[in-house]
């Protein structure tokens, strides 16, 4: 949000000659009411559910969650689902947690059976909320109850049960869609209805819509006396679709003010949440769709992770899961069967600017430059770090820019120095699996099983009369130590 109070002052840079003025920002010293509050699983992982069990056997996805976890001091929220939870139907008698057969590795199956060990594989493996997708789609609802009821039994960490992947795309053939047709309406009856035939065999704990397209706003008083059976709201979202070959664009995915627009679309569904007492999460997310395009894997997406983030919690949303799907073919996955890919570091970076203190956000410009600058603050409302996000597009052609930001105010010491963290990379279409280094704090890289290798350098700043003055290049984050 645009901090009401702001001062601005504008002067002559005698430092930066391509910038020849900059601009201060003052620093609220205390959170402002208007803050946005942080979960401690703000970044989050889905995993495609057939997919769930070969993730667990990747050394890198423990490594990573671990990374992650030990940046913000509690582990991460994982979601289990996405479209092969809809072609799932539970075994009880199956010894292994998932049977199924593909012509080629990379394939999704189009139909799989799942046993009870895929619930204790989550429950052993997963140290964070678990929240597992279970089939709506075929209209099995006896058989969708026994595997919620295994997995209540089995799961210390189940945090919610979804009934049902992206009910707005399911096909009129559809076993669960009625001769009467299918609508948001008749989702929401048939939502209600299994809500309330399956909540007294697990308790109230059912994450409700994880829709695409259809707004849950609309879906909440629709749901009327069940939405008490409900914990948590999800819709999916993907800002570009790489589906049937569609192009998609970095620059724009990149964009701070696209980011800021796109993100204040959620506003009002999450008010709605909040308002039934239910939370909001963006539970399948991703920068496009089917798998992710040649955008996903660039240094561009790890810096759209940042800034759309930090932008989903100004506008209510608690947690954003980022979805990894198909080991071996997935475009945005953050590991695989491929060194830890350049998005992971945009997670890395934004989960150290949350920190373990992180309590409440802020926005300090005003959503429609290409600049980005957000204050953290801790749980005494004090600001303990800033962030800067220069979303200017460096595609590695001409020359790259760099802006000039200055602050004043909270946290801001009279004189001395603070010190700074750098996400950088070459260019943003570089890619750390075609070898383009991306690194934090100069020296930290990650390796194929996720480790960090090197270590961090922070930069000081000099601090003068009050005010400190950053250079973010184009395409590149900065985070401020206060
Ligand atoms: C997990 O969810 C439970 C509610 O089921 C909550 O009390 C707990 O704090 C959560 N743990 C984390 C680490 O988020
Ligand atoms: C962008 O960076 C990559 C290295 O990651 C490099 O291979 C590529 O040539 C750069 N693009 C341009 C246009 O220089």
């Amino acid at each position: 949000m645009f901090h009401k109070g702001l001062k601005f002052s504008i002067y002559f840079s005698l430092v930066s000659s391509w910038t020849p003025w900059v601009t201060a920002i003052t620093i609220p010293t205390t959170a402002p009411s208007t803050a946005s509050t942080i979960d401690s699983s703000q970044v989050a992982v889905s995993l495609e559910f057939f997919a769930f069990p070969g993730y667990t056997e990747l050394v890198s996805t423990g490594t990573c969650l671990a990374n992650l976890q030990s940046l913000r001091g509690a582990p991460v929220a994982v979601r289990i689902g996405g479209t092969t939870q809809d072609r799932a139907t539970y075994d009880s008698t199956l010894a292994t947690p998932v049977s199924y057969t593909v012509a080629s590795p990379t394939d999704a199956p189009t139909s799989l059976t799942f046993g009870p060990s895929f619930f204790t594989l989550a429950a052993s493996d997963l140290k964070g909320n678990v929240t597992i997708g279970l089939n709506r789609q075929l209209n099995n609802q006896a058989n969708t109850l026994s595997a919620a009821v295994q997995a209540k039994n089995s799961m210390p960490n189940l945090y919610a049960i979804e009934l049902g992947n992206e009910p707005d795309l399911y096909a009129s053939t559809s076993p669960i869609v009625p001769s009467s047709g299918w609508s948001q309406t008749a989702d929401a009856a048939s939502e209600k209805s299994w809500f309330t035939a399956i909540a007294p065999s697990v308790g109230n704990m059912f994450q409700a819509a994880v829709y695409l397209s259809w707004r849950t706003a609309a879906t909440i008083p629709l749901l009327g006396t069940s939405i008490n059976n409900v914990r948590s709201v999800s819709e999916h979202s993907y800002p570009q679709s790489a589906c049937n070959g569609a192009s998609t664009n970095l620059q724009t995915l990149m964009s701070h003010s696209g980011i800021v627009s796109y993100t204040a679309g959620f506003k009002a569904d999450a008010a709605s949440a909040h308002s039934a007492g239910v939370r909001y999460f963006l539970g399948e997310t991703n920068s496009a769709t089917c798998g992710g395009g040649g955008i996903s894997p660039t240094f561009g997406a790890a810096l759209w992770i940042v800034d759309y983030v930090l932008q989903g919690a100004l506008n209510g949303v608690e947690r954003s899961y980022f979805h990894q799907g198909t080991i071996g073919d997935c475009q945005y996955c953050w590991w695989g069967r491929f060194t830890t890919g350049a998005p992971f570091y945009g997670a890395y970076f934004v989960s150290a600017f949350l920190g373990t203190d992180g309590a409440k956000l802020e926005m300090l410009d005003d959503g429609t430059g290409a600049i980005a600058s957000y204050v953290i603050f801790n749980s005494a409302g004090a600001p303990v770090r800033l962030l800067i996000y220069n979303s200017n597009y460096y595609d590695g052609t001409g020359t790259r820019s760099s802006t000039s930001v200055s602050f004043s105010g909270g946290g801001v010491p009279a004189s001395g120095t603070v010190t700074a963290l750098r996400l950088t990379g070459p260019n943003a279409t570089s890619r750390v699996d075609e070898g383009g280094i991306v690194t934090i704090g100069g020296g930290v890289t990650f390796d194929g099983d996720c480790n960090v290798v090197g270590s961090e350098t922070r930069e000081n700043v000099v601090v003068s009369g009050g005010a400190l003055t950053v250079n973010v290049q184009a395409s590149e984050a900065l985070i401020v130590f206060l």
